[in-house]
């Protein structure tokens, strides 16, 4: 499974970076505002030291401004995957940019059938939202399971980009259901490392190994 980091943060990316876990990155305009910079400066900052996809959200509703913000976007650097609305116009934005060659990501998925859709649109990407419908009270998972139980019925190349993750038990879900990205707030990937047991059986190695005096590298 990719892990995407899901922030506009460029400090967060770079300090993530050297983990090795940052397949791509995603943001969408909530998390260019957080941020605060220019977002097409954020955006060609974030291409130049993270080399996969990097997710950009087109702002327009309407097919002739979208398509032209998605080509501005799409020029800033060869990796920049232009994010698109779950909408008739953003998919046909979807359809017209993936016939010039440029990566999208379908963005506010809530149902399989939006999924299939933008699968037929070419989509590189698909964004199911998990915790906007955990937080409905439904599982967001459901959903995930079915658009890769589709997704493998019928060999779309268009990957599952698991979205709105909350927590570790999100991401674990992901993988098991085979999903093909995960993208990740800082906060979630930091908490994948932490078990109440690694801590205490880090903590009882090292007062045994200071019981022995020894040290590993040579004095
Ligand atoms: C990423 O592509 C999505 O925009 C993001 O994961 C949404 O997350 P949220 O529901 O926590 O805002």
């Amino acid at each position: 499974m990719k892990f995407f980091v899901d922030t506009a943060d460029i400090k967060e990316i770079e300090e993530l970076i050297p983990t090795g876990f940052v397949d791509g990155v995603t943001t969408n305009p909530s998390l260019i505002a957080k941020n605060g910079d220019d977002m097409a400066k954020t955006i060609k900052a974030i291409c130049s030291i993270v080399p996969g996809p990097v997710s950009a959200e087109v702002t327009a509703t309407d097919f002739d401004t979208m398509l032209q913000e998605g080509e501005y976007l799409a020029s800033l650097a060869k990796n920049v995957a232009v994010k698109v609305p779950l909408t008739p116009n953003g998919l046909k934005t979807c359809k017209t940019l993936r016939e010039k060659n440029i990566m999208v990501n379908v963005t506010l998925c809530f149902t399989a059938a939006q999924a299939l859709l933008a699968a037929k649109a070419g989509a590189s990407f698909i964004s199911p939202f998990v915790g906007r419908l955990d937080d409905l009270g439904e599982n967001g998972m459901d959903l995930i399971e079915d658009i890769v139980d589709i997704f493998d019925n019928y060999d779309f190349d268009t990957e599952v980009l698991v979205a709105s993750i909350r927590s570790t038990q999100h991401v674990i879900d992901a993988a098991v259901i085979g999903a093909h990205v995960s993208t990740l707030p800082p906060k979630v990937i930091h908490e994948l490392y932490n078990h109440p047991l690694t801590e205490k059986g880090l903590n009882a190695f090292l007062e045994d190994w200071k019981k022995t005096g020894q040290s590993i590298l040579p004095k």
